[in-house]
């Protein structure tokens, strides 16, 4: 079956699914996306994400084309429709399609607004239990990262790098720190147990999935420090693991090919990844 997607107020099939060539999300990558997971039906951590989405569309001037709430709405109705139990709904919002080509916003556009679901089984993915090789590469990125924008060129490259080498994910550096995965968040538990994540800033995407960790990890008092990490501190960390929308908690067990203690999954990150996974149920709309 043809998946449903939604354009600009309608569900089409997704094979029908079309914006216009003057979109201003395809000639300037002039817009703001999300990646929600979908467990039993429901959306995880929705609120946060939609947060995220506010205040992204906010830092660029960008107005949504419909209230938080009824993008929620569409959202749910988005996987009734597709009767998506284990996935993603992407979403995205560009500031629309002009006449032309103008660099400065046009006056008067309505903004474009769709979305698209993906089926992937986020809990029974085999990586969670083999865990992860990720590859290092310079973060090439732009000054604002916070903002989760469209234009992913640099993490194109990364992960089309990454894939290369038979790695999973591509981590970012600069001036010699991990900014963060190419798609997810960076996390290390170092040999003395503190769990070590870069502090929100410009430098990175403030992650659903990280604010989430770090708070259900205060609340067991587990010690954390939020600054940057080097890769030769996370290849002499007890743990390693990345966090997103599409992965929840996965472990990362080698970076460049050397292997993070053992190579395999630590015990506290599968522990973090049960503890989300409990959180995400209990807590999906
Ligand atoms: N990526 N950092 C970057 C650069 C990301 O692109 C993402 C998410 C994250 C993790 O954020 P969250 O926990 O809110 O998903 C961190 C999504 C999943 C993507 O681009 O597909």
């Amino acid at each position: 079956m043809d998946p449903i997607a939604y354009v600009n107020g309608s569900f089409v099939p997704l094979s029908e699914a079309k914006v216009s060539i003057l979109d201003r999300g395809f000639l300037f990558a002039d817009g703001i996306y999300e990646v929600s997971a979908v467990l039993d039906g429901k959306l995880v951590d929705n609120a946060s994400h939609l947060a995220r989405l506010q205040r992204s569309v906010g830092e660029i001037s960008l107005e949504l084309p419909e209230s938080l709430e009824r993008i929620e709405e569409i959202q749910k109705e988005l996987i009734a429709r597709n009767k998506l139990e284990s996935g993603l709904v992407y979403l995205e919002v560009t500031r629309g399609a002009d006449k032309g080509r103008d660099f400065a916003f046009p006056k008067g556009l309505k903004p474009t607004l769709i979305m698209f679901t993906s089926v992937k089984d986020i809990i029974n993915a085999p990586s969670a239990r083999t865990g992860i090789a990720v590859i290092t590469v310079p973060d090439i990125r732009w000054e604002r990262r916070d903002i989760k924008s469209v234009a992913l060129l640099a993490q194109v490259l990364a992960k089309q790098a990454a894939a290369e080498a038979g790695a999973a994910e591509a981590w970012m550096i600069e001036d010699g720190m991990v900014t963060e995965g190419g798609s997810s968040s960076a996390f290390i538990l170092t040999q003395d147990n503190v769990l070590v994540t870069r502090h929100n800033s410009n430098e990175i995407l403030p992650g659903c999935t990280r604010k989430a960790v770090v708070k259900l990890a205060q609340e067991r008092q587990l010690r954390i420090e939020e600054r940057p990490f080097s890769v030769s501190e996370a290849l002499a960390a007890k743990e390693a693991f990345a966090t997103s929308a599409s992965l929840f908690v996965q472990p990362v067990v080698s970076i460049d090919g050397k292997p993070v203690a053992d190579g395999k999954p630590g015990a506290m990150t599968n522990r973090l990844r049960e503890i989300y996974i409990e959180f995400a149920r209990a807590t999906a709309v």
